[in-house]
């Protein structure tokens, strides 16, 4: 089988790329990845002389075109991906997320090519802190950010092509992601490398958000569930039943690498900050039978900070630009 993984030099792209090379023989692997500043070849540097690497941009139609002729799978991961740079610059979002996708569809269409499209949770906007409810596959859309709301979009174009033009596609929301590989823009490892660096850790606000963290494997083998067992022009919600509140998972990053665990600053909050992220992910579990391996966040999480102490060749050279770029965004300890 020929698979084309857009996106598969940025976190969850490369993941997925490592463990299908490594599990799945059978599958030839093209990755279609434009390198942006979060795309990084290094993450695919274990499987790089078995997948071929293409450099380029999913909204160059020429380009897509070519490639997805020749395959029987695409599996869509690229994105622009970070709330807070869609606050400070919405236009790439809007290219990449909305036109981009707009770009595969057609190519699948025309050429009839099976279609899995990576989304989020956030499409659904956020819940209460007190609310029982969590998210499920018939929640209505709602979405906060510029970055949330183009992938709400790029999921509504999928539909559509679905229903319109009868394209063999399926959709998964997931939760926040945390492993490996991750941009050090991100949560988790900001803090980790903060505190590798010692530097405190930056909370925005009081830290009581709460987000639905699964490991990256989890998700990943969730994926190839519903490539393999999904129903086309189905929707399915990928979570592991990790609800944590930032303030909690600061204080384990802490507490884990030794430290102490109020040692962290309150920072200036993301304006329009969602509060909270839950997923009800019954129908993946049950239909399809998936169940995650990562079931215990904090054992997760110490792998995590051990593979981020064990791994500063691949995050150093981004820490400096990242962090300059939060200051300049007006950053503040409150
Ligand atoms: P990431 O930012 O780490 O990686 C994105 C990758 O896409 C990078 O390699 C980048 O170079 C590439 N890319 C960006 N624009 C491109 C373009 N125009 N053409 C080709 N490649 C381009 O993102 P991630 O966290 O790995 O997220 C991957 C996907 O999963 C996204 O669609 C995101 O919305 C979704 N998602 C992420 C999470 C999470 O917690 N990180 C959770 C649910 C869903
Ligand atoms: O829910 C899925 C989404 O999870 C994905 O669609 C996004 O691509 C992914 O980036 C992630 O979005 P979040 O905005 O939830 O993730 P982020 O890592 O940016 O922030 C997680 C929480 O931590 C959020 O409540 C904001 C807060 N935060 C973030 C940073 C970078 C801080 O308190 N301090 C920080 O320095």
């Amino acid at each position: 089988m020929k698979l084309l993984v857009t996106g598969g030099a940025g976190f969850i792209g490369a993941n997925f790329v490592q463990q299908t090379v490594d599990e799945r023989p059978d599958v030839e692997v093209t990755v279609l990845d434009a390198l942006t500043y979060a795309g990084n070849v290094e993450s695919l540097a274990p499987v790089r002389d078995r997948i071929e690497f293409v450099q380029g941009d999913i909204a160059d139609a020429d380009l897509v075109d070519r490639l997805i002729a020749g395959t029987d799978l695409v599996v869509h991961f690229a994105a622009e991906s970070h709330n807070d740079n869609s606050l400070n610059d919405p236009s790439p979002f809007v290219r990449t997320n909305v036109i981009g996708t707009f770009t595969l569809l057609e190519a699948i269409r025309k050429h009839g090519v099976r279609y899995h499209h990576i989304s989020t949770d956030e499409v659904y906007g956020d819940l209460e802190l007190d609310d029982p409810a969590r998210f499920t596959e018939d929640t209505p859309y709602n979405p906060s950010s510029p970055y949330s709301s183009t992938k709400a979009s790029s999921d509504l174009l999928v539909r559509a092509w679905a229903r319109s033009f009868g394209i063999s596609a399926t959709i998964s929301n997931c939760s926040n992601n945390y492993g490996p590989y991750q941009h050090v823009e991100k949560f988790i490892p900001r803090q980790i490398t903060n505190v590798l660096d010692g530097v405190r850790p930056k909370l925005y606000g009081q830290g009581l958000n709460v987000r639905d963290w699964i490991h990256v494997e989890d998700h990943n083998r969730a994926v190839w569930t519903i490539i393999e067992r999904g129903t086309p022009g189905e929707t399915y919600l990928i979570g592991a039943d990790g609800e944590v509140d930032n303030r909690t998972v600061v204080r384990t990053i802490l507490e884990l690498l030794g430290k102490d665990p109020d040692d962290f600053d309150a920072v200036t909050d993301r304006p329009g900050h969602d509060m909270r992220y839950a997923i009800d992910a019954t129908r993946l579990r049950t239909e399809l039978g998936w169940q995650p391996r990562y079931r215990d966040f904090r054992s997760g999480l110490a792998a995590t900070v051990d593979w981020y102490r064990d791994n500063e060749q691949w995050w150093r050279p981004q820490k400096d630009a990242t962090e300059r770029a939060y200051a300049a965004a007006g950053e503040t300890v409150l």
